[in-house]
């Protein structure tokens, strides 16, 4: 999956809505990739998908002391922007144990007290999703496995109380597959959204209300 935020940030921190991010090249980042194994399922990097939901919630807020998960938080950087935005309990679930560091430099750099699930969505029981009112993520439908993943999880999500879920993709077919299911099933909508934040990129919102 190509991605144009390591060639346009080569090797700096960037500041978008007040959270730091750091590129693939950034010399404390790539001195972490190096003591350790590499993440294995695109964790590699910060998404746009992250970005352009970060200017949606910034337009569309979410309330206040709202519990929030972000499913495949690779870097965390979303789970940072989310913990400064909602001042709640805010946790970042990944199925890649190898991005926690990555994940605990940003919360470190951003000053935010962040918690790092390891695990899959598809483990996420209604049990442990009482503990949320809202689940973000960005780009984590790029499979077709993961359409069906994501079909239970809003299922066992909304009945377990959360209010709201949002979904950003560049628009895979995988996405547009989830997109057709989630509109026929829940209250559902999807949105084109663009930011100029740290470059002008334009993406999907899948909005899920209960
Ligand atoms: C394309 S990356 C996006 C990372 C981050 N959301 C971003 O925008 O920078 C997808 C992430 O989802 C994680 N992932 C893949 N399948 C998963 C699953 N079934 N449950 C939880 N995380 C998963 C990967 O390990 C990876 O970190």
């Amino acid at each position: 999956m190509p991605n144009c935020l390591d060639k346009k940030t080569d090797g700096q921190v960037i500041e978008v809505f007040d959270t730091q991010i750091f590129s693939p090249t950034h010399p404390d980042i790539a001195a972490i990739a190096l003591q350790q194994e590499q993440p294995s399922i695109h964790g590699n990097t910060v998404w746009e998908a992250s970005f352009v939901l970060m200017d949606f919630l910034q337009q569309f807020p979410i309330s206040n002391a709202s519990r929030v998960l972000e499913i495949g938080c690779g870097w965390g950087v979303l789970t940072s922007y989310m913990a400064k935005q909602v001042n709640g309990m805010v946790s970042g679930l990944d199925a890649d144990n190898a991005v926690r560091p990555f994940f605990d430099y940003h919360a470190n750099a951003n000053q935010v007290s962040i918690e790092f699930i390891y695990g899959t969505m598809q483990r996420m029981t209604k049990q442990k999703l009482l503990a949320f009112d809202v689940i973000v993520a960005g780009d984590i439908c790029f499979w077709d496995s993961l359409k069906k993943d994501w079909q239970n999880l809003i299922r066992r999500a909304l009945k377990a109380g959360v209010r709201e879920i949002y979904i950003s993709d560049p628009g895979r077919p995988p996405f547009w597959d989830l997109v057709e299911y989630a509109e026929q099933h829940f209250a559902a909508e999807i949105w084109s959204h663009d930011t100029q934040q740290p470059h002008y990129i334009e993406q999907y919102v899948l909005e899920i209300t209960r």
